[in-house]
Parts: C-alpha cells; sequence; structure tokens
C-alpha cells in the first residue's frame, strides 16, 4: 500500500522530470565549486508523493549547543528512512556528548543538517545531508549520500554505487588522477578506498560520478567544497546494479523547462499577509505561533486550528517549504500567517550579512512561490538577534518576531504541561511560542484553545496585535504589549 504511494510518486516524478524548480538545478549558493561537471541536478522534492519531514531539535536549554537535524522520510522507503533516522540520531547524540560539559558562552556551538535529494525515480533514490557544525568560532561542513533501491526495499551507503572493493580501489585510483592535476593544495594521497572518503557520491546528468569531499577532509579548510567527476566511460564498468540503475535514472532527468510544479496561489482567498479584522485595542488577543514545519502533524494542526475557529502564525523553515508546499498553501487559504524562519534553521546571529540574507531570500521566494506573498515577519531561530540581523531584516523589509511565552516544547513533553504553560502565561497581547513538528505540541492545541477561549481571549496573527500602528522591518517584537517606542534589547 504504502509502496505503492512511493511508487506511484516516483513515477510522477519521472514524468515530470527533475532538476526543476525551487531549490534546483542549481548549486548551493554560498558554495565554492570548482567545474561545472561537479554540480548535481538536484529533484524537487514537491514532486515526489509520500514524502513527509522529520526534525530533531535542541537549544533552549541554558548548557550544550544548538541542534536542528532536518531529513526527509518517504512511504514505503522504510530501509532508507530507519538508515535517516539511525543517522540523524548517532549525530544528536555524539552532538549532545561533545557539548554537554561546555560552559554557557557565546557563540554556541551548533549543528545544523540540511538535505537535497540528489535522485527520485522508479530506478534510484538518494537523500544528501549536508551537515555544519559550529565549533570554537568557525563551520565546518560534511556530505554525506545514502541512497535507496526501490527495486529491492535495501538502503545502501554511497560505496553501493559501486560493485565492489575492487572497483571502489579502481574508482580510488582514478580520483587521485585528477586531484593530482591540481597540485599541492590538495592531499590526493589521503584519497583512500577504506575510511568514509567516499560517503557521498551521486552522478551528475551526463552519467559521470560525482566524488565530494567533506570541508579540510583533503585539502585545506579555506578551499570549501571539494568535489571530483568521474568521467561516465570511467566509471560505469565499476558500478552495482543500483550505480547501474541511479546512472541512467540521472541521464533520463532534464530539466523540466515548462512542466507546472507549483502553482502559486493568487486567491483572493490567500490573505497571510493581511492583518486581520480583529481590533486588539479592544479585544483580548492572543497569537499562537508555530515554529520549524511544516512538518509530519501540521495538517492535523489545520484541522484543529479550523475547528477551533482559530488563526495563527507559523514560522516555517525553508526546506520544509520547498518539500511540502500543499500545506503551506492550506495554511495561506485557511487564514494563517506565513512567518520565515531561515532556510535550514541555522543560528542567524553568528552568520556574516550576506549568510543571512541568502537564507532568508531563499526562504522567502520559497513561500512566494506556492502562496504568492513573501512572508514581512521573520522569527530568527533560536530566537538569535545579532545587529547584522537587524540590519538585513530591515533592508529586506522584515520585522523580527520572537515571543514572551514559551511552552517549552522543543523536547515534545506531555500535553497538558504544554497546554498548561501557554495558558497560564497568557496575558493579552502574548506571544505565544510552539513547535508543529511534535505531536504532543499538535495534541494540546484542543485543550489550549478552549481554556483560552474561555478566559475571553480571540486567536490573532502576530500583526493584528499592532493594529493600525503596524510593525517595522528591523525592529524585534516580543509581545504585543510592550510600550510603544520600548526597543527590547537582545
Ligand atoms: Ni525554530
Amino acid at each position: 500500500m504504502h509502496k505503492s504511494r512511493f511508487l506511484a510518486g516516483i513515477a510522477l516524478l519521472a514524468l515530470s522530470a527533475s532538476g526543476c524548480g525551487l531549490a534546483t538545478a542549481s548549486p548551493e549558493r554560498g558554495v565554492m565549486v570548482p567545474a561545472e561537471p561537479t554540480l548535481i541536478d538536484f529533484v524537487d522534492p514537491a514532486t515526489v508523493v509520500g514524502l513527509s519531514m522529520q526534525t530533531l531539535t535542541e537549544g533552549h536549554s541554558l548548557r550544550g549547543g544548538y541542534a536542528h537535524i532536518n531529513y526527509p522520510e518517504f512511504a514505503g522507503a522504510t530501509a532508507l528512512n530507519d538508515e535517516l533516522r539511525a543517522q540523524a540520531e548517532r549525530q544528536l547524540r555524539d552532538f549532545r556528548a561533545r557539548t554537554r560539559n561546555v560552559e554557557p558562552m557565546s557563540p554556541r556551538p551548533e549543528l545544523n543538517v540540511d538535505w537535497q535529494l540528489a535522485a527520485a525515480s522508479p530506478e534510484a533514490v538518494a537523500v544528501r545531508l549536508r551537515t555544519g557544525e559550529f565549533q570554537g568560532g568557525s563551520w565546518g561542513n560534511s556530505t554525506r549520500t545514502s541512497w535507496f533501491d526501490p527495486r529491492t526495499g535495501k538502503a545502501a551507503g554511497s560505496t553501493g554505487l559501486l560493485s565492489g572493493k575492487a572497483a571502489l580501489e579502481r574508482l580510488a585510483a582514478l580520483v587521485r588522477e585528477q586531484l593530482k592535476e591540481r597540485g599541492n593544495e590538495v592531499r590526493s594521497d589521503d584519497v583512500r578506498a577504506g575510511g568514509d572518503a567516499f560517503d557521498s557520491m551521486a552522478f551528475n546528468r551526463d552519467g559521470d560520478l560525482v566524488v565530494e569531499f567533506d570541508d579540510c577532509q583533503i585539502g585545506a579548510c579555506s578551499l570549501g567544497r571539494l568535489a571530483v567527476a568521474v568521467p561516465a566511460g570511467q566509471v560505469t564498468p565499476l558500478l552495482s546494479a543500483l550505480g547501474r540503475q541511479a546512472q541512467t535514472s540521472a541521464r533520463e532527468a532534464r530539466p523540466a523547462g515548462d512542466t507546472p510544479h507549483f502553482t502559486p496561489a493568487n486567491s483572493p482567498d490567500a490573505v497571510s499577509n493581511q492583518a486581520g479584522s480583529v481590533d486588539c485595542a479592544t479585544a483580548k488577543c492572543v497569537a499562537l505561533t508555530f515554529d520549524d514545519g511544516p512538518g509530519p502533524y501540521t495538517g492535523r494542526l489545520l484541522d484543529l486550528l479550523k475547528d477551533g475557529q482559530a488563526r495563527a502564525t507559523f514560522f516555517a523553515v525553508g526546506s520544509n517549504v520547498t518539500a511540502q508546499p500543499a500545506l503551506l498553501r492550506r495554511m495561506s487559504m485557511e487564514g494563517h500567517l506565513v512567518g520565515n524562519h531561515s532556510w535550514a534553521h541555522r543560528d542567524l546571529s553568528k552568520q556574516a550579512s550576506s549568510k543571512i540574507a541568502d537564507s532568508l531570500g531563499k526562504t522567502g521566494d520559497a513561500v512566494s512561490a506556492v502562496i504568492g506573498q513573501s512572508p514581512t515577519l521573520v522569527r530568527p531561530p533560536y530566537g538569535a538577534v545579532s545587529q547584522q540581523v537587524r540590519n538585513v531584516s530591515r533592508e529586506m523589509g522584515l520585522a523580527l518576531v520572537n515571543w514572551d511565552v514559551d511552552t517549552e516544547d522543543e523536547h515534545g513533553g506531555k500535553a497538558e504541561d504544554i497546554a498548561d504553560r501557554a495558558v497560564q502565561g497568557a496575558q493579552p497581547g502574548a506571544i505565544i511560542l510552539m513547535h508543529d513538528i511534535h505531536r504532543e505540541t499538535v495534541d494540546a492545541v484542543p485543550d489550549i484553545l478552549t481554556r483560552l477561549r474561555g478566559k475571553g481571549y480571540t486567536f490573532v496573527t502576530v500583526p493584528e496585535l499592532y493594529g493600525s500602528a503596524g510593525m517595522q522591518a528591523g525592529r524585534l517584537y516580543r509581545s504585543g504589549n510592550e510600550l510603544p517606542g520600548k526597543q527590547p534589547l537582545t
């Protein structure tokens, strides 16, 4: 049942082709790419039926670091889902162990995992996880690509594209040859068949095998991403059955050109960025805010809000937006407001202005492509704000929104406790922080709506709290009852 849904999705994708849409057919911005052949045409996740998002987070306690791990899950690809989940849990556990005893410090250590689809066809599925870790003042990035064979139901690492150990040895030799041409800047002799040197491989559109290396793995860290494309003619004899399937599907996939994808909802019902009609100067208002989605429970949350006739503000993560545009479209159509929560949930306060602008701009574009409007509010990941974040937000026309009531739901917890914290913390003008990536949070919502409504509250979107005074780009808001002109410090 699940399998047929998954395969139907893959078949649909084969028809619509890959390499098109929002997050695809272009290299990651800000990544140094040495040569065109090492580009991979990433598949637009919105074209894959049965794909949902999973997120692991950490970061509200005073000690330790910030962590945000995002990865996809596919209906019918159990072995791949298990592998991705195990890897995410391992990464979070290792990061916790490394940062557990770290004294509170600024900037905090941070782990961030984002993903792309390097393949998604009836022959092969590949998830490329990009891990960034911030330790001791700088980011180190690494990639890992996990493969799945829909024909056998088996998952494999990138070396599963090759027919065996001898093929891997031969590939290592081919890669060393290419790297030697770059002279001394690259330590080509460090490229060995063992270890994890070949843990991130995928095919480009010509069927060449792109082998990616982590920052600092075989050259100076300042070189950034290093990758080699081994020509199809050399690599084809080395491939396993899965490798051949993956190579064929990469060659067949072409940017779709005029293939329709996301249809912007330019409907009059799309009220996303318009303030609602509630006058919070007279009504008792509260703004529920949901961060980090859309996720697996967002659809149910939208049902509950609809039943309870409540509007909310969703601060969406850009990479989730591209994966689940239908949920975003629903938010907009049902009168909720969509805000910007950055592309991959990295702490913006320790990023340069160009990276902040890139992350917010990409997310704004993704939201706009789905609902026809770009967000005017941004919630900075972890609530962390720097002067650069304020400046960039001002230039981009975005008001910054934090919260004054924290339901402390980031680790799930009990629904009753989440509801109690929301209800007890509420006061007129409150901005309540929640996360729609947790089942328990969504479970708490009916109780929150009933109890707060019983106290006379109306549920509004964040801009409604500020009424005709409006919200100013670049300013940080925490609550609707801050005194006018008073600028909170962060
Ligand atoms: Ni968040």
